[in-house]
């Protein structure tokens, strides 16, 4: 007779000491909202590298206006931490919270050109490693799996239409369903987008693909979730059952 199976296997830890779940894909793929998820659900912290990079766009615009050049970007780098929340990091300014003033159009409109700065991604990636030293982490990004955590424990790499992807970010904004004229106009700019951001997106050769045009966001999280238990016994935390 085989022993029996143990409720679930022990978590596997590397040379770090902590766990880190990379989340990467091109914008608007749900990867912001999926790693909060996925971490809570792990009992994890979650990263959103993304916020880091707006709140350098967001501070340099505060500091010189929209035609802001790069050494007022790392001027202002100073003045931003990551602070850690309960359950995440959030990029902090000296002059006070960030979260609304990072989502801003200018910021939208700019943070690629930021996220092209080499000095903007070391202190970037910095900072998200510091955040990976002393707690288990999900961290979403671009370059997590490729650059910043080339040694993470689970990579996944999430893809969607772009025409499904423009739909719910549209829906997300404005909390009804889009028309297609306004999908089509919004398909345009995330395809533009997406080009922008090209030559840091890229799928880790050890990622694992998912593609959610098709799935709920509660579906996406508990592939991830999943995967989590099967490569790496990972597993959910006791009260983290996914919300309807
Ligand atoms: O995911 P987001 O829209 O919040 O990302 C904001 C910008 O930062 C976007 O231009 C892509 C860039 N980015 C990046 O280059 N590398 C990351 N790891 C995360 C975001």
């Amino acid at each position: 007779m085989s022993a029996p199976t143990p409720p679930s296997s022990p978590r596997v830890r590397n040379a770090r000491g902590s766990l880190v779940v990379a989340i990467d894909g091109p914008a608007a793929s749900g990867k912001s909202s999926t790693a909060q998820w996925v971490a809570q659900r792990l009992g994890f912290r979650h990263v959103d590298s993304g916020a880091l990079y707006r709140a350098a766009t967001a501070v340099a615009i505060a500091r010189a206006g929209e035609e802001f050049d790069e050494p007022t970007v790392l001027a202002g780098l100073d003045e931003i931490s990551l602070r850690p929340a309960q359950q995440s990091f959030t990029p902090t300014w000296r002059r006070g919270e960030m979260e609304e003033l990072i989502r801003a159009p200018e910021v939208t409109r700019h943070v690629s050109r930021v996220a092209q700065m080499d000095g903007v991604r070391q202190w970037v990636n910095a900072h998200v490693r510091m955040a990976a030293e002393g707690c288990d982490v999900v961290v979403d990004g671009r370059d997590i799996g490729t650059v910043v955590f080339p040694d993470a424990d689970l990579k996944v790499f999430l893809i969607a239409d772009p025409w499904e992807r423009a739909r719910r970010r549209l829906t997300q904004r404005h909390g009804r369903g889009p028309t297609d004229a306004e999908i089509a106009d919004e398909t345009e700019r995330l395809v533009q987008r997406d080009a922008r951001d090209a030559t840091q997106t890229v799928q880790a050769k050890d990622a694992i693909l998912i593609d959610t045009t098709y799935l709920t966001q509660a579906e996406q999280v508990e592939r991830i979730v999943s995967l989590a238990g099967v490569f790496r016994g990972i597993g959910p935390v006791n009260g983290s059952e996914p919300r309807s």
